[in-house]
């Protein structure tokens, strides 16, 4: 009787789950893409499913660390990965650090503390969790990187990312065909934005994109005004889209209000190219740029919609959170889980094997069949 009143509440809260994964999305995509209200606090305590005594529930407690609810992409990270955790019968409990490593080391303690089994963390820093991490490791909980490498530290299970190398590599491509860079005669000015120092896919974006166009910077043919071209000089702190406007502000304010044509701007993701858009919106009045970007935000689609952002990468989360609950129940059954790369995610201290999906290159001309033909967003989430 017990037994089957349990399956009842199980069954229940996994159609729960399930319609709170579709609906939350698209309840909290649009919310993120506007501008993303500070309110990670509140609705991170929202978040916490899994009171200390769910520990030892049917599947276990999972505990999802991830870094903040400003951008689009992390919501629907979490509400993914919760909803197909809890589907595959486990305890989640997913948390917010509102881009604050201390926060994050808090919150991922107290997971330790009510006895997760497994930690998936996407993390601020890859550099900052250390101590936890060793903490983790002590207590037996194998940690997957979600994302975003973890660094220096041997207390790292497994590592599931999209190509980031490879994100890199399609908008370098993108722009070498888009400028028609072998053929045409050129100049073409560029300028560059790429992420966050403390990130570990921030260089592999950089990395992938400058090995394409770096020979046509050699010859000339591509020509940085503002000079900023080193990782340290174009990086963005968190990622935000603010701080991308100002620099942009400041570019164009300096090298180009005196009418010199920009061509194209590589920008590493969406909340950069976000950012880039509006200070060009706001004080550029030239021949409009190639834009680059990543995530298929909704802001930026529909950027890419009206003509002002050139091309994203699609990363699916869908794919990526179900790949991750793949290596979760590989672990909890004792088993290897499933990788594709056991050379290049380094972390300083060892080779963390890794599950790589592929991105995907997006454009206006192929959005529909890949965003909303796929569930990931309706048309309307796009007007
Ligand atoms: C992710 C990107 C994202 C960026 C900012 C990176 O680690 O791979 O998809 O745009 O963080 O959140």
């Amino acid at each position: 009787m017990k037994r089957k009143l349990l399956s009842v509440i199980l069954a229940a809260a996994m159609v729960t789950a399930m319609l709170a994964g579709c609906g939350s999305k698209e309840a909290e995509a649009p919310a993120a893409a506007d501008g993303g209200a500070e309110t990670e606090a509140p609705a991170a305590d929202d978040e916490t499913a899994a009171p200390a005594e769910n520990a030892g529930g049917e599947g276990g407690l999972v505990g999802v660390a991830m870094p903040t609810k400003d951008l689009q992409r992390w919501n629907q990270d979490g509400s993914n990965m919760k909803a197909e955790l809890e589907a595959a019968g486990y305890t989640v409990d997913l948390q917010y650090a509102s881009n604050d490593n201390a926060t994050m080391v808090s919150q991922i303690e107290t997971m330790i503390s009510n006895g997760c089994k497994v930690l998936v963390i996407a993390s601020i820093d890859g550099d900052a969790l250390g101590t936890v991490l060793a903490q983790a490791k002590e207590a037996n909980i194998p940690v997957i990187a979600y994302d975003r490498l973890l660094m220096n530290s041997d207390a790292v299970t497994y590592y599931a990312t999209f190509d980031n190398y490879m994100v890199g590599q399609k908008q370098g491509e993108y722009i070498k065909e888009a400028l028609d860079l072998d053929n045409a005669e050129g100049p073409f000015n560029m300028e560059i934005f790429t992420g966050d120092p403390g990130d570990n896919n921030a260089n592999f974006f950089y990395g992938g994109a400058m090995d394409v166009l770096n020979p046509y910077i050699e010859s000339g043919k591509l020509v940085i005004q503002s000079g900023q071209k080193e990782f340290a000089e174009v990086a963005t702190a968190n990622w935000a889209t603010e701080t991308a406007q100002s620099r942009m502000d400041a570019i164009l304010a300096s090298y180009y209000a005196d009418g010199t044509a920009l061509d194209v701007v590589l920008c590493s993701n969406d909340s950069t190219a976000l950012g880039v858009t509006n200070a060009l919106e706001a004080a550029y009045t030239g021949e409009w740029p190639v834009i680059t970007g990543q995530d298929c935000d909704v802001a930026n689609v529909k950027n890419m919609i009206a003509g002002k952002q050139s091309m994203s990468i699609f990363k699916d989360t869908r794919t990526l959170a179900s790949q991750v609950v793949k290596m979760v129940d590989s672990i909890m059954k004792g088993e290897e889980a499933e990788v594709n790369d056991t050379e290049t995610y380094d972390n300083g201290t060892i080779v963390v094997p890794s599950y790589l999906c592929e991105p995907v290159f997006a454009d206006a001309d192929n959005y529909k069949e890949l965003l909303v033909d796929s569930g990931y967003y309706t048309e309307a989430d796009l007007q």
